[in-house]
């Protein structure tokens, strides 16, 4: 395992548990990608093919596998990097000068021929997870501005031609739905132009060739960014297929400046010969261990579908106790507590509490919270502004706009241009205030329109996110024990960008149990299920009208870090038993959800079901999900993954024990009857010996 490199230096092999990815400088100091794919050991195997053009009209700067082509020469195809010079030329050219390797990191360093321009190419090896992280600086070392108009993170070669290509798309309250499409001539393009909203697509590629969970190879790669992202997919005109991710160059222009240097953000990308599945579990693992926070997540109640904008101190301190009752651990008033909020149209931007909502203060509402031995959070819209604010009366300059427009308002409110240093000082100061002044546990950060009309430099897209990660990594270090959830109306800001820096997705605004299934499925293809948020909300639902009994909901919800977002005063007795029993019955499974290995398990039933495992040590969960009984009623035969084959386990359907082998769960499987329209069930099992 390890960076390899061949006798001569001029092939370098990422090794890691089971793959290997290589690359090497040719004769004319291209970087030309060699193989990516299962493990081949010994990096002598690897040859540099020399490469002689097809014809005067596909010169070999086309054909070439370039781990990072740049914009210039004979190049027509897909570039990563496109720059222009002071004296207005427009190609680089690129010299190859030597590597360096630090502990899990190799760095391939490129020198401008010309001009004093710096590129290196940095990959990280992360062993254990069969995972590398690529990502691109430039330095600018002449004494002019260097103007970058493109800079994507790296460019990935895949050895197969018609591939499926999936990905999500989606809008508002209809995030990650999974599509797959097949790869022909042409290129697939998915980007997001929005500044902040990523509902349609996301920043990740998944290429597969006839791939099942199990089976079959997967090549993939997660941006690790915010905001306007592209991704292109081409399956070129001389086998095979590459796969690119980064910045969105719409309405880029990045100016670097003397002794400037910009780095990328860095894609995690990693193959597996073994369906999804494999692709799935090395990309959570990764984020358990090396990007998320440490520690469960706690059971959390939100005001939002109870009171929408309605909070008043009475009324907030009831529901807490309720939701203390039924077993929360933490209590988060959303929307509404702050300014004259009232409506989508007055608040954003006046961070005082509201005297008429909370004629105390919040005090009074989280010392009851605090005596309750809950944690309190509280919902913010920092990147935002009404008009009719104080603070936009103050600072009508502070809002994204070019001088002769009229800026457009969306839900009522402006983005506040948060690359200005007193935009980002206030918003800073005013978290900041709040987490000192008020015992705040728990922050979910919202931003619930796109940018628009933006005034200043054309990095500035790319200078927005930067920011705010910035301001929520800085008040992390004052405030360490605070977690933050990302939240962009519902699941607008899913992404590796903000992953860690924030500690929870919230991701969807749509809680129907039936529609998160298939919301949640998605998301964990490429998301860890330790950050997704899923809460339990009353029926009918308010998006989708639909009526769900209440285990059936649990159960949806129970899949990933639970919450519940009922209007909980309106609970009769059995509701309040069920909550009770669910809740306390999450408590004891959260461990094996949240932190364990989790498998979308395929059935062949004619019956509908979904159903998921997770397993962490010896202990394992089925979640069984039967949303309509279908003509025939049909049970389903369910085959469990990655027991040991010679251990006994002990499983649990309702009252009924079974102990078999591993080999037994795995092969033969276990049958499962549900009945009705959304019926469910947990089924527990742990090994014995
Ligand atoms: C967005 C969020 C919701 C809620 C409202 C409050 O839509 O996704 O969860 O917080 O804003 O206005």
């Amino acid at each position: 395992m390890g960076i390899k490199l061949n006798k001569i230096e001029n092939v370098f092999a990422l090794q890691s548990k089971n793959n290997t990815y290589a690359f090497g400088v040719d004769d004319m100091g291209l970087i030309r990608h060699l193989y990516w794919g299962s493990k081949i050991e010994d990096v002598e195997e690897f040859e540099m093919p020399k490469l002689f053009e097809v014809s005067t009209n596909d010169p070999v700067f086309e054909i070439t596998k370039e781990e990072f082509p740049v914009y210039g020469s004979l190049r027509y195809k897909e570039h990563c990097l496109k720059a222009t010079f002071n004296d207005v030329c427009r190609e680089v050219v690129y010299k190859y000068v030597g590597y360096e390797v630090k502990d899990n990191e190799l760095i391939i360093k490129l020198e401008d021929k010309h001009y004093d321009f710096n590129i290196d190419l940095h990959y990280i090896l992360h062993e254990e997870y069969d995972l590398i992280e690529r990502f691109v600086t430039v330095k600018n070392n002449t004494n002019d501005v260097i103007k970058i108009e493109k800079i994507h993170s790296g460019q990935f070669h895949i050895p197969h031609e018609d591939l499926i290509f999936s990905n999500v798309h989606g809008h508002w309250g209809a995030e990650q739905q999974k599509f797959n499409q097949k790869v022909s001539y042409g290129k697939i393009v998915i980007e997001n132009r929005r500044g902040i909203s990523t509902h349609n697509h996301n920043p990740y590629f998944i290429l597969s060739t006839n791939a099942t969970e199990t089976t079959g190879e997967v090549y993939f790669g997660a941006l690790r960014l915010s905001g306007n992202f592209s991704g292109v997919i081409e399956q070129t005109q001389y086998g095979g297929t590459l796969a690119q991710l980064g910045i969105n160059s719409h309405d880029f222009l990045l100016n670097l400046k003397p002794n400037e240097e910009f780095t990328t953000p860095s894609i995690i990308a990693g193959y597996s010969n073994s369906g999804f599945e494999t692709m799935s579990n090395n990309l959570h693992n990764f984020a358990k261990d090396n990007i998320l926070r440490k520690g469960l997540r706690p059971v959390l109640y939100n005001s939002w579908e109870a009171t929408e904008f309605k909070v008043n101190c009475n009324e907030q301190i009831k529901l807490a106790e309720k939701a203390k009752e039924i077993g929360a651990e933490l209590f988060v008033v959303d929307d509404g507590w702050f300014g004259q909020r009232d409506s989508i149209n007055n608040g954003l931007g006046d961070w005082y509490v509201n005297s008429e909502k909370f004629p105390e203060g919040l005090n009074p509402l989280i010392d009851k919270v605090k005596s309750m031995d809950m944690l309190f959070g509280i919902w913010i819209e920092p990147e935002m502004v009404n008009p009719a604010s104080q603070l936009y009366k103050d600072h009508p300059d502070w809002i994204y706009h070019f001088d002769t427009r009229e800026s457009d308002t969306s839900r009522g409110q402006y983005v506040l241009d948060v690359t200005k240093k007193e935009v980002k000082d206030f918003i800073y100061n005013m978290i900041d205030d709040l987490l000192t002044n008020y015992d705040i546990d728990y922050i979910k950060w919202d931003a619930n329109r796109p940018i628009s009309q933006t005034n200043v430099e054309k990095d500035l897209w790319y200078k927005h996110i930067m920011t705010i990660y910035d301001i929520v990594k800085t008040l992390k270090v004052k405030h360490p024990n605070v977690l933050f959830e990302a939240c962009a109306s519902g699941g607008g800001r899913i992404d590796y960008g903000i992953l860690g820096i924030f500690d929870d997705f919230w991701t969807s605004d749509n809680t129907d149990a039936y529609d998160r299934l298939f919301i949640q499925e998605s998301y964990s293809y490429i998301y860890p299920i330790k950050a997704m948020r899923a809460w339990v909300t009353d029926c009918p639902n308010f998006l989708s009208q639909r009526i769900i009994p209440m285990k059936f909901r649990y159960h949806s919800a129970m899949m990933g870090t639970l919450g519940i977002g009922c209007n909980i005063l309106k609970f009769n007795d059995d509701d309040v038993q069920l909550s009770k029993e669910l809740i306390s019955e999450y408590k004891d499974i959260r461990h094996i959800v949240q932190e364990g290995d989790f498998y979308r398990l395929e059935n062949k039933s004619k019956n509908r079901y979904n159903t998921y495992q997770y397993i962490k040590d010896d202990e394992g969960l089925v979640f069984v999900f039967l949303p309509q009984s279908e003509i025939g009623h049909r049970g389903v035969n369910i085959k469990l993954r990655h027991l040991e084959k010679n251990s006994k386990y002990l499983l649990k359907i309702k009252d009924q024990e079974i102990s078999k082998t591993g080999e037994y769960f795995m092969n033969c499987g276990i049958d499962v009857r549900l009945s009705g329209d959304y019926d469910s069930m947990i089924i527990k099992f742990n090994k014995i010996k």
